[in-house]
């Protein structure tokens, strides 16, 4: 993982060192005037041909010699759009865009409207690098040929300010750890479930306790057997590699409250033996994005510090057929006791979601808890790409995490927790079984996992149509998005001040 460094600077614009020197430009600034001596005379006969700026998201390159960077790039901007964060972000990635085609290593950012010092506000400055940011990104691949030509993205990025403020560094460094986190997750996303396993969550794990003031702990089989997790084991009993149930825990001296995260890490979801079709199952390398969030958080709870104890958790297996395997039909003990009646293997996610649920609720006694999965394809046929689905039995919770989706434009929809879609997966022979039929495949799964929260504030984000193949946008590349990643880092941040 590349760590692109962030730096402010009170130097004048057309002093700073860089490959590229990027000022944003407000769509509707028509004067020469308004602009910043350097952007007035490189963009004098855009803005006399009426091109540069128009609606907004358009960009204009231009060279001067009266500048230490010599490449300058205004981007337009719509300050007048609704959602004013999105917009600069977006600004960000069409700029991260413009680096890589020009392979620029260090970048100069003016924070100032038109490139003049005044008005710089730190969120557009903390959007605009968070954007960049998340579209400087890629992901390294497995070819061996081409490797020296691969372009590696931003070294640095220079925030050019009239004043350091606190402010402003906080604002600069929450846009920088937000999308570093949101690039982590992609990172493990990306990797194939033959390089992606449950270790790997825990070796990482593992790695952040000595980095961090993070405590963690990892159980094993032997461990999950001792406790009867028989939802874990469940899922992975066609496996040949071994479960883990990952927990990290960042408790600082003093807190009021403790925030735990679950996520899905199904580092391979072939159904096992209710085997899923051959087309497309080369994607469910993915269903390991909600542990991805999780981890990527901890990291960046660690770095920031917050006054929250936070403690992650991620049930980590992959979904195999073989000899051993779990089978329709069999019937399963969770953590808390409740049998359950396997309809489907293919729907495990529930299953090791379950019982992490039930034993950190059990452990830790977090005054709420959030999981996040790519747990049904019923969430796609509900919600498409753009929205993730948002379950919860306490509205005050479900508010606060609207609230950050709304910052981070990572979009949750509400959908149904009610005792009807209870009824649908009640069983004959077990106290629930683990599917309720097609119709509302999503409320059924959320029906589900209700089972094990009792009565503690409980929210399930479901990511199966958002943590890839996400709404396109200039900061979100293809493949996997890193969804949900900074939507949980900015809601413990509103927690956690
Ligand atoms: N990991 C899948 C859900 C999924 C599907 C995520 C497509 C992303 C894209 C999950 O484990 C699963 O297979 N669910 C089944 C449940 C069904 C058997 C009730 C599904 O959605 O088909
Ligand atoms: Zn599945
Ligand atoms: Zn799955």
């Amino acid at each position: 993982m590349k760590d692109t460094k962030v730096k402010l600077t009170r130097q004048a614009a057309n002093t700073v060192e860089a490959d590229l020197l990027v000022f944003w430009v407000d769509k509707d600034a028509g004067e020469a005037d308004d602009f910043h001596p350097l952007l007035a005379e490189g963009l004098a006969l855009h803005l006399s041909a009426g091109d540069f700026p128009k609606k907004g998201g358009e960009t204009a390159l231009f060279y001067s010699q009266d500048c230490a960077a010599c490449r300058v790039l205004a981007v337009s901007v719509d300050t007048t759009s609704e959602d004013e964060n999105d917009t600069f972000r977006q600004a960000g990635g069409l700029i991260a865009k413009q680096c890589a085609r020009l392979r620029v290593k260090t970048l100069a950012l003016a924070a100032g409207k038109n490139g003049l010092a005044e008005n710089p506000a730190a969120n557009r400055a903390q959007a605009l690098i968070e954007g960049v940011m998340l579209g400087d990104y890629r992901f390294g691949t497995y070819k061996t040929e081409d490797k020296e030509e691969e372009y590696q993205g931003l070294e640095t990025i220079t925030l050019i300010v009239a004043t350091t403020s606190e402010i402003m560094k906080n604002a600069a460094d929450e846009g920088r750890v937000a999308a570093r986190a949101a690039c982590l997750a992609r990172d493990m996303a990306h990797q194939p479930g033959n390089y992606w396993t449950a270790k790997h969550f825990a070796d990482y794990a593992e790695k952040l306790q000595k980095r961090h003031r993070l405590k963690c702990r990892i159980l094993g089989k032997k461990e999950m057997k001792e406790l009867k997790m028989g939802g874990i084991l469940a899922a992975n009993q066609g496996s040949a590699e071994a479960p883990r149930l990952v927990m990290l825990d960042y408790q600082p001296e003093e807190y009021r409250k403790t925030i735990m995260l679950v996520g899905k890490g199904l580092t391979c979801d072939t159904g096992g033996i209710s085997l899923k079709p051959a087309e497309g199952m080369q994607d469910m390398k993915y269903d390991m994005c909600g542990g991805a969030a999780v981890l990527a958080v901890m990291e960046a709870v660690a770095e920031e510090q917050p006054r929250a104890r936070v403690v992650g958790l991620i049930p980590a297996t992959d979904n195999m057929p073989d000899g051993g395997a779990l089978k329709p039909g069999d019937v399963i003990t969770h953590y808390n006791g409740l049998t359950s009646e396997i309809i489907s293997t293919d729907a495990e996610g529930r299953l090791i979601l379950a019982d992490a649920l039930a034993w950190g609720i059990e452990t830790c006694q977090p005054d709420c808890v959030i999981d996040i999965a790519t747990l049904t394809g019923a969430a796609i046929i509900a919600l498409g790409h753009h929205h993730a689905g948002l379950f919860s039995n306490d509205r005050e919770l479900a508010d606060a995490l609207q609230l950050a989706a709304a910052r981070t434009a990572e979009p949750l929809w509400p959908l149904p927790l009610h005792p009807a879609y209870k009824k649908q997966i009640k069983s004959d022979i077990a106290d629930i079984k683990n599917v309720g039929g097609r119709p509302g495949g999503s409320c059924t799964a959320a029906a589900y996992l209700h089972h094990f929260v009792g009565d503690t504030p409980w929210a399930h984000i479901d990511i199966a149509g958002t943590a890839w193949n996400f709404t396109e946008k200039e900061y979100i590349p293809k493949g996997p998005s890193g969804f949900g990643t900074r939507l949980l880092l900015e809601f413990i941040r509103a927690e956690g001040k």
